[in-house]
């Protein structure tokens, strides 16, 4: 795993949180300020999707319900260089994360990028046309025991308006948080998403039976998330299922 330049700090937080009080739970919270007080190591996995700073995003040109999501670019690049450097302490490097294609410059070179292919996909990109795939960056392989058989992964964004993930502007699609999830985790691993927007990493998680820390700043989102984990129950049998 390549190291990442940082600073030498032990988090910048006067205390630190006794991770048993702050698991499976849904934290309505900015994640710079909450990941400070999150001990160094702590976690076994950061798996996250944070704000792409656009103004409008998907399909529908939705937009945030905060008015915080489009910053000057070279805020932006502070708030990556910010969340990533404790993500990075918190996790010991372990990040899985999609940063949205021309985010991809704003942090440190990956261990290995994976394609996720939503060939359905219509919201607008950059070119004239419709962006059909997001890019999965990695800062470390499989988990023991797990491979990848192919670094392209098949997805289709086709169910995302029902449920109450249709209340956020751009939910992850459960199956493929799932499949990272299980590839890049074990039984017993906790998992951290600073950026848990409609929940889909904490529902992945329950689902699986993994534990998970949820961070979103927004209380709407929260709220989605919760009402979410109240009708999620965790499978008795996971198996794991490739995908195409
Ligand atoms: C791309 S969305 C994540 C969507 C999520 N993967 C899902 O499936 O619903 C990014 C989320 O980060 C939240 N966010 C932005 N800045 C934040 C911060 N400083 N702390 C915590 N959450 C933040 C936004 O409100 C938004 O819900």
């Amino acid at each position: 795993m390549q190291e990442m330049p940082r600073q030498e700090t032990k988090g910048q937080g006067d205390f630190f949180y006794n991770i048993e009080d702050i698991i499976n739970k849904v934290h309505c919270a900015d994640c710079l300020e909450f990941m400070k007080h999150i001990p160094d190591k702590s976690v076994d996995l950061v798996l996250t999707d944070p704000p792409y700073n656009a103004k409008n995003i998907g399909p529908n040109q939705r937009i945030y319900e905060g008015s915080i999501m489009q910053l000057p670019l070279k805020d932006y690049k502070k708030f990556c260089n910010q969340w990533f450097q404790e993500a990075y302490r918190i996790s010991g490097g372990s990040i899985v994360m999609t940063p949205g294609i021309s985010n991809v410059c704003f942090y440190p070179q990956p261990f290995w990028i994976l394609c996720w292919h939503k060939p359905t996909a219509v919201s607008f990109n950059r070119m004239g046309g419709y962006n059909a795939w997001e890019p999965i960056m990695c800062y470390r392989g499989p988990t023991k025991g797990q491979r990848l058989g192919q670094d392209y992964i098949k997805v289709n964004t086709l169910n995302l308006t029902k449920g109450a993930e249709k209340n956020h502007p751009c939910p992850k699609v459960l199956g493929l948080i799932r499949y990272l999830i299980e590839k890049f985790s074990g039984p017993t691993d906790t998992i951290l998403d600073p950026f848990l927007g409609s929940g889909t990493t904490a529902v992945a998680c329950k689902e699986l039976g993994r534990n998970f820390i949820g961070i979103e700043i927004e209380p709407k989102y929260c709220e989605i998330a919760e009402r979410r984990l109240a009708n999620t129950i965790t499978e008795m049998f996971c198996k794991t299922k490739e995908l195409e």
